[in-house]
């Protein structure tokens, strides 16, 4: 299957941050079950197919359960040097090591030592406990925790807005047969 025209432009914004960290820094919206909306900092993880993207959490986090009663999500990824920002909607499924074992084996590999504590850290949101455990680094040969999550976004539009022109490029596009792009005020 081909790439959906979004990818290489996105790609191009992403290298154009050069080495920064937090090129690969995205905020997920969802809605809670009140209907009031939530937004945080998640890491991008990688693409599972052409128009999907993966991200990692905590079953313990409120996020799954939220994403559990409405699946629907945007994403907002900002790239500073580019001047551009992406807008992802999508559906989104959450998968368990039960489910996708290898998946998530694969995640877990990749991620440092250090990138791996929060996984091993009590509760996340729960009242502070001083007597943790709160590790630096999980190594290796540790087991994957059973609350680690991936996050499986299918997208279906996308909307950049690029203000290095005058005037600023704004277009979306949107997942029917294929994905059809429309030029759009900025
Ligand atoms: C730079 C940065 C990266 C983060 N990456 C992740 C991540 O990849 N996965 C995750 O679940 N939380 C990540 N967090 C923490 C979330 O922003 C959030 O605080 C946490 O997941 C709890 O969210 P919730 O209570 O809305 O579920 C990150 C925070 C920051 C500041």
């Amino acid at each position: 299957m081909s790439l959906p025209p979004w990818r290489p432009l996105l790609r191009g914004a992403r290298q154009r941050e050069g080495r920064s960290p937090g090129t690969t820094w995205l905020q997920l919206a969802t809605t809670a079950h009140d209907g009031t909306p939530r937004v945080r900092t998640l890491v991008f993880r990688g693409w599972s197919s052409a128009g999907e993207l993966e991200l990692l959490t905590d079953t313990r986090s409120d996020k799954p359960s939220e994403l559990l009663g409405q699946p629907r999500v945007e994403l907002c990824w900002l790239f500073r040097k580019a001047r551009e920002q992406f807008r992802l909607r999508g559906s989104s499924v959450l998968v368990s090591a039960e489910q996708e074992p290898e998946a998530l084996r694969d995640h877990w590999q990749r991620l440092s030592p250090s990138g791996r504590m929060v996984w091993a850290w009590p509760t996340p949101g729960d009242c502070f406990c001083p007597e943790g455990p709160w590790p630096q680094e999980v190594a290796d040969e540790e087991p994957i925790p059973s609350h680690l999550l991936i996050l499986r976004l299918a997208l279906d539009r996308v909307e950049q807005l690029d203000l290095k022109p005058h005037p600023h490029l704004r277009r979306c596009w949107e997942l029917r047969d294929g994905w059809l792009e429309q030029r759009l005020n900025p």
